[in-house]
C-alpha cells in the first residue's frame, strides 16, 4: 500500500502537521533522522489515521505513491539543503517537494532551479499558526509551481483554518511568493507584539494596573473590534501564575527578546527594495536593544530622573491606548502589505493581495477581524496599492488618531519608551504630508555633492553652485 503523502521532519510543528492530514483521510508517511520522534509519531496515531513512520529514506520514499508529494518541515537553512541532497537522488520525475518551513525566499528559488534542473517540482510554503495551528488548522500560504500546487490544492483546503466555511489557504504568486508572504506575516507578527507590549507597559507603569486588571482590558478589548489571537493570548498570559513562585508568570520573565530572523529579513528585504516600513524595523530593533540589559540597568541608574505622572482619567487613558494599539496596529499592517505591493512587482509573484487578507482571517498568528476590512477594501480594489488610501479604513483611522496622538505624547511626557506606537504615528503623518521638508535634504546632497535635485515648477535635473555666506 503507498501513502498519499510524505512528511520529513517530525518535530512538534511536523507531527502535528502530519496529524492533521491524516485526520483529513489522506494517508501519510513520516521520515525523522530521530528514532525517538518515528516511535512518538506511531504512539500518538489515532486507529482511523493511516500513518507510518519510517526509518530510512529509502522506506520512505518506496512507501509513497507518485508523483511523490513531500513535505519538509525542518529548520531553515542547511538542514532543508541537507535533506534535499540526500533524497532527490531517490526521486522521480514529476515528484514534488513541499518546503512548509520558515525559509528565506532567495533560498527557495535557488533550490526551485536545482529541482527543476533534476525535473522535480519544489515549493515554499509558508504555514503559520504554531503547534496547534498545525494540528487543527493554520493559515497555509503555498506559491510556486501552479502544476504542483494544483494537485495539493484539495488537501490544504482540508487542513486549513476556515472562516465563514472558507479556506485559509490560496495561491501565493510565482516563485517564492509563499515564503516571501509568510515573511512578511511574521514582520507583521513583531510589530503587532511590540505594540501590545508598549500597551502593556503605559498600562502597567502610566495608570498602575496590575496583572488582573490587565487580563480585564485585553478581554474586553479582545470582545471588541481588537479582536485577534495576540490580544487573545496576552489576556491569558495576565492570569497565568508561576509554577516556582506564587507570583504571576509574565512577572518571573527576563525582559530579553529572542528572535528567529524572519521579522530581520522583512526589514532587509523592505531595504533592499525601497519600501518603508518603520514599524516593522522597529519591532525588530527593539528585540535586539532588549538584549543589552547590563546597559540599560547601568544607563537607568545614570538617567533615573523619569517621574511618571499617573492620567488624570484612567477609564478614558485605557480607552485611548486601546485605540492608540488599534490603529498602531492597522499601520503596521499597511506597512507589510504595501512591502507585498512592491516586492510583487520586483519580483513578478503576482501576490494576489485579497486573498493574502484573506486567507489570514484565520489560523495564523496575525488574525484578527480587522482583517475582514481590509477584505472588503481589496474586494472592492485588488490594486490598492496602501491600505491607508481605502476611503473605508480612513474612517476608521480618522476615528482613532486623536488617541494615537495622545498616547505617544503621554508616552514621551513620561519616559515610557514606545517605539512602535511613535513610529506608526511618525509613519502615518509622513504618509499622510503633501509636501514633506526634504526639499532641504535636496539642497543638502545638491550643496555639498553636487547630487542634483529636480524641481516642481519645472522638469528636469538640476545643479546650483551653492554661496557660501560667510560672516
Ligand atoms: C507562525 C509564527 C512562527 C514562529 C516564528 C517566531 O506564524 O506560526 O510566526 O513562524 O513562531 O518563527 O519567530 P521568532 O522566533 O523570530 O520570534
Amino acid at each position: 500500500e503507498r501513502y498519499n503523502y510524505g512528511m520529513i521532519g517530525l518535530g512538534v510543528m511536523g507531527r502535528n502537521l502530519l496529524y492533521n492530514i491524516a485526520d483529513n483521510g489522506f494517508s501519510i508517511a513520516g521520515f525523522d533522522l530521530d528514532e525517538v520522534k518515528i516511535k512518538e509519531l506511531q504512539e500518538g496515531a489515532s486507529s482511523q489515521m493511516k500513518v507510518k513512520g519510517t526509518g530510512t529514506l529509502e522506506d520512505f520514499v518506496a512507501a509513497l505513491e507518485t508523483p511523490r508529494k513531500i513535505i519538509l518541515m525542518v529548520p531553515a537553512g542547511k538542514p532543508v539543503d541537507a535533506v534535499l541532497e540526500n533524497i532527490t537522488p531517490l526521486l522521480s520525475k514529476g515528484d514534488i517537494v513541499i518546503d512548509a518551513g520558515n525559509s528565506y525566499f532567495k533560498d527557495t528559488n535557488r533550490r526551485v532551479e536545482d529541482l527543476a534542473s533534476k525535473n522535480l517540482h519544489f515549493m515554499g510554503m509558508g504555514v503559520s499558526g504554531g503547534e496547534k495551528g498545525a494540528r487543527t488548522g493554520p493559515s497555509i500560504m503555498p506559491g510556486g509551481d501552479l502544476e504542483a500546487f494544483t494537485l495539493l490544492q484539495p488537501m490544504l483546503e482540508a487542513i486549513a483554518a476556515k472562516v465563514d466555511n472558507e479556506a485559509c489557504t490560496a495561491y501565493m504568486g510565482k516563485g517564492s511568493a509563499g515564503n516571501y508572504v509568510k515573511m512578511v506575516h511574521n514582520g507583521i507578527e513583531y510589530a503587532i507584539m511590540q505594540l501590545i507590549s508598549e500597551a502593556y507597559d503605559l498600562l502597567k507603569r502610566g495608570a498602575g494596573l496590575n496583572n488582573d486588571q490587565l487580563y480585564e482590558v485585553f478581554k474586553e478589548w479582545n470582545n471588541g473590534e481588537m479582536n485577534s489571537f495576540l490580544i487573545e493570548i496576552t489576556r491569558d498570559i495576565f492570569q497565568q501564575k508561576d509554577s516556582l513562585t506564587d507570583s504571576f508568570l509574565v512577572d518571573q520573565i527576563l525582559d530579553k527578546a529572542g528572535a528567529k530572523g524572519t521579522g530581520k529579513w522583512t526589514s532587509e528585504q523592505a531595504m533592499e527594495i525601497g519600501v518603508s516600513i518603520p514599524t516593522i524595523d522597529i519591532a525588530v530593533t527593539s528585540r535586539i536593544l532588549s538584549a543589552y540589559k547590563e546597559e540599560r540597568i547601568l544607563a537607568s541608574q545614570l538617567y533615573s530622573e523619569k517621574e511618571i505622572t499617573s492620567p488624570e482619567d484612567i477609564k478614558l487613558f485605557i480607552q485611548e491606548v486601546g485605540d492608540a494599539l488599534f490603529l498602531a496596529t492597522l499601520i503596521s499592517y499597511a506597512q507589510g502589505l504595501a512591502l507585498l505591493v512592491k516586492a510583487s512587482e520586483e519580483y513578478s509573484f503576482q501576490i494576489p493581495l485579497k486573498d493574502v487578507v484573506k486567507i489570514w482571517r484565520g489560523g495564523c498568528i496575525i488574525r484578527s477581524v480587522l482583517l475582514e476590512k481590509f477584505y472588503a477594501a481589496y474586494t472592492k480594489d485588488p490594486n490598492l496599492s496602501n491600505i491607508l488610501l481605502d476611503p473605508n479604513i480612513a474612517v476608521l483611522v480618522k476615528s482613532k488618531i486623536k488617541a494615537l496622538r495622545k498616547t505617544a505624547g503621554y508616552a514621551a511626557e513620561n519616559g515610557i519608551s514606545s517605539l512602535g506606537i511613535q513610529t506608526a504615528l511618525g509613519y502615518f503623518d509622513a504618509y499622510t504630508t503633501e509636501s514633506l521638508p526634504v526639499n532641504l535634504i535636496q539642497a543638502q546632497r545638491d550643496y555639498f555633492g553636487a547630487h542634483t535635485y529636480q524641481r516642481i515648477d519645472r522638469e528636469g535635473v538640476f545643479h546650483t553652485v551653492w554661496n557660501s555666506v560667510n560672516n
